[in-house]
């Protein structure tokens, strides 16, 4: 539908997670806006991502009026193995963190929420170009983008930058009002998703001698699997037989025997790295997910902070436009960043932890030792379901 819209509240920019999620917030809390996705919706919801949820994640998907397919569909864990020396230690998530973690696709996520919005009439437009902002710091904020060969220009109270890492907001700040901090892996994941039953019933990360390996899930009838490999690899170097031979050697003898050479649907390799802006605003333009932080995926955190960044804005905009106060909209990117260095901590942590990272073998021995201790010690092991359960999101005061 495009959209004559030329006057809005708030103009989101993104429509994966974090824009859609924004939307419904915003949809459901009376505020006008509308979504800006450069790509088509097929697109969008072609690519594939992760899907471990936190508590505080579904709580919010429930909040959104969002969350009934995810009760049906979602496989509920209340724990996550780790393999090591042949060995798989279970992390008792619920037991030790007193709450769990929920496996579904980040993809149906989006599904949801596209499906809401559509119903909902809100308007939306894919396949918009050029998205450009201007006027950002005149108090007149204005947005243009072409659709199908014609200029369109919206003016709006505020622009939601949801466009991800390679988007045009963030790019819209001016350099020298930004701090960056970045660290970027020496490897990658290669993945793979197969229809076949999952042989395990948790999720398992093993750090091996030959590299990191992650077995999860889809669904009972489908798997997602990673192996760590060299960053210059291309996927046409790995044939599923290799990548299952190698997904064995790493998984070890109990898991190994019960891995099939299922054909995969879908085969990609991804870079990981740890990034940061700060701060995520910059005067009406407000930073959200991947837009303003990167998370390497060991920690299962990148679609839960683009979450909680979505819920602590719409509850600023929300307070802004009930006339309350400008209090949470001047707080949003400290509460954010709270979150977001400990996230980044922890999937940091767990990416040193279970990686092999060449030519370091005093790091070798910390990283053998810090997981000897962790299998030990229940201390270590309430710390790490303490995270990888996610932190409690705090709510506007
Ligand atoms: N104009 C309009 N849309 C854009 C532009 C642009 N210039 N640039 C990017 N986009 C769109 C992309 O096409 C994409 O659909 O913004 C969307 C950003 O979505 P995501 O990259 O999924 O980012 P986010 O919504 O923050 O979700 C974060 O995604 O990558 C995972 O691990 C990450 O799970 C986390 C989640
Ligand atoms: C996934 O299911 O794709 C997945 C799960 C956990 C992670 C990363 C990816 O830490």
């Amino acid at each position: 539908m495009t959209s004559r819209v030329t006057r809005t509240q708030v103009v989101i920019v993104g429509a994966g997670p974090a824009g859609l999620l924004l939307g419904q917030l915003l949809q459901r809390a009376s505020i006008d806006a509308i979504v800006l996705e450069r790509r088509s919706a097929g697109y969008v919801l072609g690519r594939i991502r992760a899907g471990v949820l936190e508590q505080g994640t579904v709580q919010v998907l429930e909040h959104a009026g969002v969350a009934e397919r995810l009760h049906a569909e979602g496989i509920r864990h209340d724990g996550v193995e780790i393999g090591f020396r042949g060995r798989r230690h279970r992390i008792a998530l619920h037991a030790l963190a007193g709450r769990s973690v929920t496996v579904y696709g980040q993809t149906e996520i989006t599904r949801d929420l596209m499906e809401a919005r559509a119903a909902s009439g809100a308007p939306s437009v894919y396949e918009a170009e050029d998205v450009a902002l201007h006027d950002i710091t005149s108090g007149a904020p204005r947005v243009t983008y072409v659709h199908e060969g014609e200029l369109h220009e919206i003016s709006c109270d505020f622009v939601a930058g949801c466009d991800g890492y390679h988007g045009v907001c963030r790019s819209s700040i001016p350099a020298d009002k930004l701090a960056t901090y970045e660290r970027v892996y020496p490897f990658g994941w290669l993945g793979v998703l197969a229809d076949v039953p999952p042989p395990w019933n948790e999720l398992i990360y093993a750090n091996s001698e030959r590299g990191f390996a992650l077995a999860s899930l889809r669904s009972a009838t489908r798997v997602r699997c990673y192996v760590q490999c060299p960053l210059e690899d291309r996927v046409e170097q790995w044939s599923d037989a290799r990548f299952w031979d190698e997904f064995r050697r790493r998984m070890g003898e109990g898991i190994a025997d019960a891995v099939v050479n299922a054909p995969s649907i879908e085969k990609s390799i991804a870079p990981l790295r740890s990034f940061v802006v700060e701060p995520l605003r910059y005067g009406p333009l407000f930073l959200a997910g991947d837009a303003a932080h990167i998370v390497p995926p060991t920690g299962a955190k990148g679609l839960n902070l683009a979450v909680s960044d979505v819920f602590y804005l719409h509850e600023a905009l929300r307070d802004y436009y009930r006339g309350r106060s400008e209090r949470a909209l001047d707080d949003y990117s400290v509460r954010c960043l709270r979150r977001i260095w400990r996230a980044e901590r922890f999937s940091w942590w767990m990416t040193r932890q279970l990686h092999q990272f060449p030519g370091d073998a005093f790091a070798r021995k910390m990283q053998e030792t810090e997981l000897e201790y962790l299998f030990e010690s229940e201390a270590a092991q309430k710390s790490m379901a303490e995270n990888y359960v996610g932190l409690p999101l705090e709510r506007a005061t």
